[in-house]
């Protein structure tokens, strides 16, 4: 049975600093893992053909950088647009818009950044990319928090106000095997 792997990019200088969205590359630790993720993945599925995706932020390319197999840049996998908050701490969000702070919090799937995308925007732009992994046989999705969210909410049939708080660790491979009902589900930490 085909698997679908999927993990966040290693730690990026901005998960140190606690800024959302950006571009900015891996830290130490970050690179660490990137180096550590190729013996992971070729021990799981051996010499099976897999092919790596990954959005077009360098975090994500970096972490993919070590992987011998075939990679494939997607835009719409890059992380959910934060808009006028990109860069910004959540403490500087809640000191420059307290409204939309409360507000996202309120309904978190709902809540449109502004100039950016909320939740909802971004599973209507994740469609193709689902359509193709549907056709696919084993795929690496190396991404961001906001979107292994959705993608992991749509194979495990989760609602849509539970998704936004769904746990997925940095430096954790989630192994997805789809079956006729739902998925088996493994994981994978590299302790870093
Ligand atoms: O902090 C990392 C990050 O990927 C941000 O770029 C993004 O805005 C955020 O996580 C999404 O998580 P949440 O929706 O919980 O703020």
């Amino acid at each position: 049975p085909r698997s679908i792997f999927f993990s966040r990019h290693g730690e990026s200088q901005y998960n140190v600093e606690g800024k959302i969205g950006g571009d900015a590359p891996l830290s130490p630790r970050g690179m660490q893992y990137a180096k550590g993720l190729p013996a992971l993945i070729t021990d799981n599925i051996g010499d099976a053909p897999l092919t790596v995706w990954t959005s077009t932020l360098q975090r994500t390319i970096q972490t993919a950088q070590y992987l011998p197999y075939n990679k494939l840049t997607w835009k719409s996998l890059d992380e959910l647009d934060a808009g006028v908050c990109d860069g910004m701490t959540y403490e500087e969000i809640e000191q420059a818009y307290p409204e939309d702070f409360a507000h996202r919090d309120e309904d978190k799937f709902n809540y449109r950044y502004r100039g950016g995308e909320s939740y909802r925007d971004v599973v209507v732009r994740l469609e193709p990319v689902i359509m193709e992994l549907e056709r696919q046989e084993n795929i690496l999705i190396i991404g961001h928090q906001a979107i292994l969210r959705c993608l992991y909410a749509y194979f495990h049939n989760l609602p849509q106000a539970d998704l936004p708080y769904i746990k997925i660790p940095l430096h954790t491979v989630i192994k997805l095997t789809p079956k006729a009902y739902g998925c088996d589900e493994e994981r994978y930490a590299l302790p870093i």
